[in-house]
């Protein structure tokens, strides 16, 4: 099955009750049982529940995994990978990332005796520099977040494989539609089901893939141990959101392109981070291993300071200023004071978030209206 047929027919059954051919959202806690232990396969909605199972099958197809898992937010999926370790273990992890995520690693899960490594994985033989005994999972975002870097994956599950290490990659900005990481060697895919997957900034969801069936049952114990689940009214959405990923990408990325050409011709733009641009550092390896460039993109305007980055998303009218990405409107974000405030002033400008940088989740407007909205925002 071709991955536009996938994202709507994959791991889908029409309903056995009455035929429905979107699955029922099935709203409840439990289930009848004839004796204990007798049941048509759900139990409990924590557990399973018949809404969320055919969302998690959709997972699974769409990133050519074998097994899927749904979360009530893409933190509660990271969670889950976290909990597959142990007090002392060790994980590698890209330095630019969700700050959400730097938070979840550094506030929790370091008080839990983890240890986490933050460095730029650009370079992926640098990776290996940070890999001892006790290395156990390598953690990956890319594109990242803000800074639109590229981590060759390939190459890391290389490294992750010589040392039997487990390799988890943030797939949020790529989707499947551009990034399949199961595929290029990686162990487990995760995704804020949030952004683009439900795609309608409707739903807070998380999502974990993986092919391994022993890895699998454990990050299922963990699922239904831990309980972070989301509801069925929530997994309908989703999977509705994920019949039209293909086509809504496809106009993320025509509009991306479409703006990121814009602002690096705009006389007031300093730079414009964009892994479409051939001057981009892993621009070849953005080539080899996504099937397009995305509609994620950040940008500095020339001479601008905190407060000139403010009034530019402040002006803008089609580009609503609001945290997340990745849904049919268009968003604009300041990850210094927004998605990125969680990650002390020192280390982010040490990665590129600068207070001037401004981040834009390009939506599947007409784009002429929204090159007409930058063009009076920015002056
Ligand atoms: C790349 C990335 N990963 C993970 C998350 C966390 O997902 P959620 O907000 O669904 O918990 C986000 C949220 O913005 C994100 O952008």
């Amino acid at each position: 099955m071709k991955f536009n047929t996938k994202t709507i027919h994959g791991g889908q059954k029409h309903d056995p009750a009455y035929g429905a051919v979107m699955p029922p959202i099935y709203q409840t806690s439990t289930y009848a049982q004839t004796t204990p232990g007798g049941h048509k396969g759900f139990e409990y909605s924590r557990t399973h529940n018949p809404t969320r199972k055919a969302l998690e099958d959709s997972f699974a197809s769409i990133e050519n995994g074998k097994f899927g898992l749904a979360f009530g937010s893409g933190l509660a999926a990271i969670d889950a990978v976290i909990k597959l370790l142990k007090p002392g273990d060790e994980v590698v992890s890209t330095n630019d990332l969700y700050g959400g995520t730097y938070r979840l690693f550094t506030k929790i899960f370091e008080d839990f005796g983890i240890k986490f490594h933050f460095i730029g994985m650009e370079n992926a033989d640098k990776v290996e520099d940070y890999v001892n005994e006790n290395t156990k999972l390598i953690w990956v975002e890319t594109p990242t977040n803000p800074m639109m870097n590229i981590i060759d994956i390939k190459a890391i599950a290389a490294i992750s494989k010589k040392h039997n290490i487990l390799l988890a990659v943030d797939n949020t900005f790529a989707t499947p539609y551009l990034q399949r990481p199961l595929d290029l060697g990686a162990d487990i895919v995760m995704h804020s089901a949030t952004k683009y997957l439900g795609g309608h900034s409707d739903v807070v969801m998380g999502a974990l893939i993986v092919k391994d069936s022993t890895l699998a049952e454990r990050l299922y114990f963990i699922q239904n141990a831990s309980g972070a689940v989301c509801g069925p009214q929530d997994s309908f959405l989703v999977l509705r959101g994920i019949k039209t990923l293909h086509i809504r990408m496809q106009r993320h990325c025509e509009n991306g392109e479409a703006i990121a050409k814009y602002l690096k011709n705009h006389p007031k733009i300093e730079k414009v981070y964009w892994p479409g641009f051939e001057d981009h550092p892993n621009h070849e390896i953005a080539k080899a291993q996504m099937d397009g460039f995305g509609g994620m993109i950040s940008f500095v305007t020339k001479g601008s300071d905190y407060d000139s980055a403010i009034k530019i998303v402040e002006n803008l009218k089609f580009f609503t200023l609001a945290e997340s990405l990745g849904g049919v409107e268009s968003l604009a974000g300041h990850p210094a004071s927004m998605t990125h405030a969680s990650i002390p002033k020192e280390e982010r400008e040490k990665t590129g978030v600068v207070d001037s940088l401004i981040r834009l989740s390009v939506g599947i407007e007409d784009i002429n209206d929204l090159i007409a909205d930058l063009e009076q925002a920015i002056g």
